[in-house]
């Protein structure tokens, strides 16, 4: 079955197939490429066979495109780069990912989104005035929901895309009345978190959590064992209150205690190469990142558990009546361990409209 592009030409199923295997690529890599974009690339030779693929590599290293065309080697000439985003073509700290396409001799590039980067993007453009056939903006919507379309949404917003993580009740609390919340879930669903962490650039926490609860914020294995590549712990801390032994203050990873305001926070963050974070609360900050806009994606374990008081998962939003309500759509709902998973990302109000008016 042949899908129309809305950039030239026309892409079959195994193209189509091998977009897919990019975008997973490239979500194997999140985490470690910011502010480089979490991009995976395959190249086919001129039969269609699978010769290479990689991921974008830490900044300063190979991007997805050169690291597919250096395992394809020779078999690359007469063949197809797939990648999941515009190749580059622009000499940033590596060489332009087009020179290295045209010089590996392939022939035709076929790519997700087109790089809204003004500086890295208009390599499709490049490569079609040098010969190549290009088709782009395919999967969309698969786009969106990678890796890759939670570092487009950084680059669009100029802020980190914001994942905000909570562990709740089914009654909606995030602690107990005593302020306790350890722990809420279950040990595989405290595990699935240090794979979100893995996901990102940095973990957010208020001082209230670091004053209640003392978390590290760290990313341990299975083992328990702090891994190799830790995450920035950032604290929001206005009043300066959180003391100086607290746990995320360790040498285990680096940490930043902000005491700024919300829009001058995400932007330092921004500044400083960060394109994904990943809010772990509480419920005040948690609350104030909804008021504000700046919540993209929730993760929330809902643990078959009632506590009857204690905080809730969010604060008051100003919210009086349903149609006000913040819709959500869910990307994905599953068990960990004894707890239900709900992801979902924020609906456009046409989609929102649509589910609230759902039979
Ligand atoms: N189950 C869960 O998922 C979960 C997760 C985290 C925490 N908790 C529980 O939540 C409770 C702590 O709740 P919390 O609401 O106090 O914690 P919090 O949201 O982590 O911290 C609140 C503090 O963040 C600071 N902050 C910095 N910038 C802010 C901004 N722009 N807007 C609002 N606040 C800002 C404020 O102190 P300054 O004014 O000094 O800046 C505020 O008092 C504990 O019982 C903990 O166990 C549960």
């Amino acid at each position: 079955m042949n899908a129309r592009a809305d950039s030239g030409g026309e892409i079959d199923a195994s193209e189509l197939e091998s977009l897919r295997r990019c975008l997973a690529i490239g979500d194997a890599a999140a985490g470690s490429t910011s502010p480089n974009p979490p991009v995976g690339a395959v190249v086919l030779d001129r039969s269609g066979q699978l010769v290479g693929g990689g991921a974008t590599q830490p900044p300063g290293k190979a991007h997805a495109e050169v690291v597919a065309l250096i395992q394809a080697g020779s078999a690359a000439a007469g063949g197809t780069l797939i990648a999941s985003l515009e190749p580059c073509a622009h000499h940033g700290r590596t060489g332009p990912c087009t020179e290295a396409i045209l010089a590996a001799g392939i022939t035709r590039v076929v790519f997700g989104s087109p790089d809204p980067n003004p500086v890295a993007g208009g390599g499709a453009e490049v490569l079609r005035t040098r010969g190549i056939d290009v088709v782009g903006g395919q999967l969309h919507d698969e786009v969106r929901r990678s890796a890759l379309g939670r570092w487009l949404t950084a680059t669009e917003l100029g802020r980190p895309h914001v994942t905000w993580k909570y562990a709740a009740t089914l009654d909606g609390r995030v602690a107990a009345a005593d302020g306790s919340s350890r722990w809420i879930t279950s040990a595989p669903a405290r595990a699935d978190v240090h794979r979100l962490r893995a996901e990102v650039d940095a973990v957010i926490v208020g001082s209230g959590t670091v004053l209640t609860d003392d978390p590290h914020l760290t990313i341990r294995n299975e083992s328990g064992e702090l891994v190799a590549a830790q995450k920035v712990r950032v604290v929001f801390d206005r009043r300066g209150r959180i003391p100086s032994d607290a746990r995320v203050l360790d040498q285990s990873a680096p940490f930043f205690v902000s005491r700024d305001a919300l829009p001058d926070a995400l932007s330092a963050l921004y500044e400083g190469g960060v394109r994904a974070v990943l809010l772990e609360g509480g419920p005040t900050l948690a609350t104030a990142f909804l008021e504000a806009g700046y919540v993209d994606r929730v993760v929330g374990y809902l643990a078959p558990a009632l506590l009857g008081a204690g905080p809730t998962v969010v604060g008051d939003l100003g919210i009086t009546g349903i149609a006000q309500a913040l819709r959500l759509v869910v990307e994905d709902l599953r068990l960990v361990g004894a707890d239900v998973r709900v992801t979902a990302v924020f609906a456009s109000q046409e989609k929102a409209a649509e589910a609230a008016t759902e039979e």
